[in-house]
Parts: structure tokens; sequence; C-alpha cells
């Protein structure tokens, strides 16, 4: 079987690291806001930004709080309107609506990022900021929706939950926007053994702030400044996370392995669209995704030869029953992301993969496709 995610092959891989670490916790006694979640706060924020240090990190209980906290700590006008991408993972809108924002869509393009083109269509003086997704790995066109944003006042949010180590122009995104997020659900590129987030920001006082959200309103035990709520990332996982993070560019140098066989392989395949990848971006490839018409085909073949795949997404969010009714958005068309929702198929993506089993699922996939 070729598997779309090997966990357990990963940990037997690092075993003795992990196991030190675990027991190293464990022995302390100390599991909520331990040395381990300090350390880890401080080597992510350094791993992001090796250049200046002026990156500082907040470790919360996932990426999805991470998202809330961070746009909870901008104080944005109320029933004011953030643009969000119209592909990407739900908790992204979720994070918007449950601050009492609204969202609004904007269609991916070929990189499926942000479309600068719908983005610029979209802001109205109603919006306030843009929530930028680095889906699938690959950073969006950050340089120039921080001009748009600049231009017209707008906060940038970045969500990094799927671009551990990616880089725009050499710099690793969760540097450009005003605040950034990260998730470290286990199959992310760097995944905890459990839930975990963090929230990143070179404002050192928007970071505070946020401390104070996640940790009952204060930084300080029994001090509430204000109304706060619980979310911390904890020391196991913090531990688990720190030994992960040694690893993180040589997984990601070997994911970049597997995408360029991938494109190599499939490249003469002329009902395939390839990731299109910008010039300016290293890709972390979170995952590999492909768009063919005959998704159905494909995905017998792979399932015949007992390959796993995935769908990221199947269903745009404008086209769910959750963001159906919302009527603000009701004009917005996203016409790519409802179109390629029926296209999009993620082939098996990371380190774990040996070179045969790449091949085979090229060749399952071309079998379907080429016949
Ligand atoms: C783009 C994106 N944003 C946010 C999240 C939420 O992260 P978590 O599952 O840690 O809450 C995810 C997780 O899948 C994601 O892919």
């Amino acid at each position: 079987m070729v598997k779309f995610l090997d966990l357990k092959k990963q940990y037997l891989g690092i075993k003795e690291e992990i196991d030190s670490a675990i027991t190293r916790v464990i022995e302390s006694g100390a599991f909520v806001g331990g040395s381990e979640v300090c350390a880890f706060e401080e080597e992510f924020a350094q791993y992001l930004d090796d250049r200046s240090n002026a990156l500082k990190a907040l470790g919360v209980a996932n990426g999805t709080d991470a998202l809330e906290i961070a746009i909870e700590a901008l104080h944005l006008p109320k029933d004011s309107v953030v643009l969000v991408p119209a592909n990407t993972f739900a908790a992204s809108a979720e994070a918007v609506v449950r601050n009492g924002l609204k969202v609004q869509f904007v269609d991916c393009g070929e990189d499926y990022t942000l479309d600068l083109e719908d983005l610029r269509s979209k802001i109205t003086p109603q919006t306030s900021a843009i929530l930028v997704v680095h889906l699938y790995g690959q950073s969006a066109k950050i340089d120039e929706i921080l001009e748009i944003a600049r231009q017209k006042n707008l906060r940038v949010i970045e969500d990094c939950a799927q671009a551990h180590g990616a880089r725009f122009n050499g710099q690793c995104v969760g540097r450009f926007g005003d605040i950034a997020t990260f998730s470290f659900y286990p199959g992310k590129n760097l995944g905890a053994y459990g839930d975990g987030g963090a929230i990143v920001s070179c404002n050192a006082e928007l970071l505070k702030h946020c401390e104070e959200i996640a940790h009952h309103g204060g930084l300080k035990k029994y001090e509430h400044r204000i109304v706060g709520r619980n979310s911390r990332l904890d020391n196991l996982q913090a531990a688990i996370l720190r030994v992960k993070l040694r690893h993180l560019e040589s997984w990601n140098i070997r994911r970049r392995e597997v995408a360029k066989m991938y494109l190599e392989g499939l490249k003469d395949c002329e009902s395939i669209v390839l990731p299109h990848i910008k010039d300016s971006c290293l890709c972390a490839w979170h995952l590999f995704v492909i768009r063919v018409k005959n998704r159905q085909a494909v995905m017998e073949s792979l399932k015949k030869s007992d390959i796993e795949y995935g769908l990221h997404y199947p269903i745009a969010l404008p086209n769910t029953p959750a963001y159906s009714n919302v009527p603000f958005i009701a004009e917005s068309k996203c016409k790519n992301a409802s179109l390629w929702q029926d296209e999009i198929l993620s082939l098996p993506m990371g380190e774990h993969l040996s070179d045969l089993e790449v091949l085979e699922v090229i060749k399952a996939v071309k079998e379907a496709v080429c016949g």
C-alpha cells in the first residue's frame, strides 16, 4: 500500500529522540505552561526568522484557536468584512465569523492561492483585513497582497497551517503580515502528537495581547485584565515539536524531491494540470494537488493499486451549507474554486515515500489518464 501519510514510519525514524523528550516531560511533572513551551516558542520563532530575530511566537491549543485569537487581538471594526480564500480549510473562515465579522470569499488563481484581480474587485469601504492562506505549502503572492493592503489600509493575517518552512523570496512565510498562525495538527509538515498551534508576529504588543486572550485574560495567574479564554500548547506537545522541528528542513527537502519526481513523471500527460509554482516561492509541498477532468477514473485506478489519495477540498467554502446562507456573500461567484472542486486530487506526499512508491503513483495516474 502507498500511504498518503505515514506518521508511524516517521516516529520510528526519530523514536529515541521522541521517547526521551516524552520521558523528560513526564518525569518533570510539568504538563502545562512549562519550560518546553517557552523553548519551543523561541526555537520556532528563530527557525522562521533567523535574519532579524524580531519575530516572536506564542503556543496555543490548535491552528483554529490561533486564527481566532489573532483576529480578536487585531480589534477589527465590528461587522467589518475580512477577505478569505474560497478554497481553504473551513477554519480560516470560521475564525472570522466567530469574531463577529463578515466573510467575503475571494477566488483562487492558478497557484490555488488568492487571485489578485478578484481580491481587488472585492475590496469595499467595509473591508478591514485580508486573510491570506499559503495553501498546499505554497506562499501566496504576498508582496502584491501587502502592497494592496498598504494602499487600502487593511490588516493582513497569514494562515500558515500548511506552509511550515515555505519561503517567499527566501523568507519563511509567517513574517510578512501583521500576524500569522500555524497549526501543528499531526498531519502537517510540522505536526504534534495531538493538537497544537502557534501565533507569530513581529509586533510584540500584539502578541502579548494574544497571550492575554489565550491565558484567561491576563499575563499573570488570577489577574484578568480582559475577558479571555483558555488556549494553551501543552508541554508534551511542545517537547515533541522541538524534536520534530530539528528534522523539518530535511523532511521538506524530501517532499521537494518527491514533487520533482511527480512533476517530471506526469509532465507529458496533457489532461493533467500540474501544480503551478511561482519562481519567488520555495514550496513546502504540504500537498501535491493535480487537476483532472476524469477524477473518478483516476481515483479508481489509485484505489485498485492500493494507493491512498485525498481531496483538498471537495466543496469550496462558498458552496457549503455553512456559508451559502450568508447573504453578504451571495454575489461572490468564485468561479475557479467552484469549478476545480470537482477536479482537484491530492496524491500521496511526504518524506515517508520511497522513489519506488512515487513511481507506482505516477504509473497508476498515467494508466487512468492516458490509458
Ligand atoms: C489552512 C488551515 N487553516 C487552519 C487550520 C486549522 O488548524 P487546526 O486543525 O490545528 O485547528 C487548518 C488545519 O487543517 C488548515 O489547513
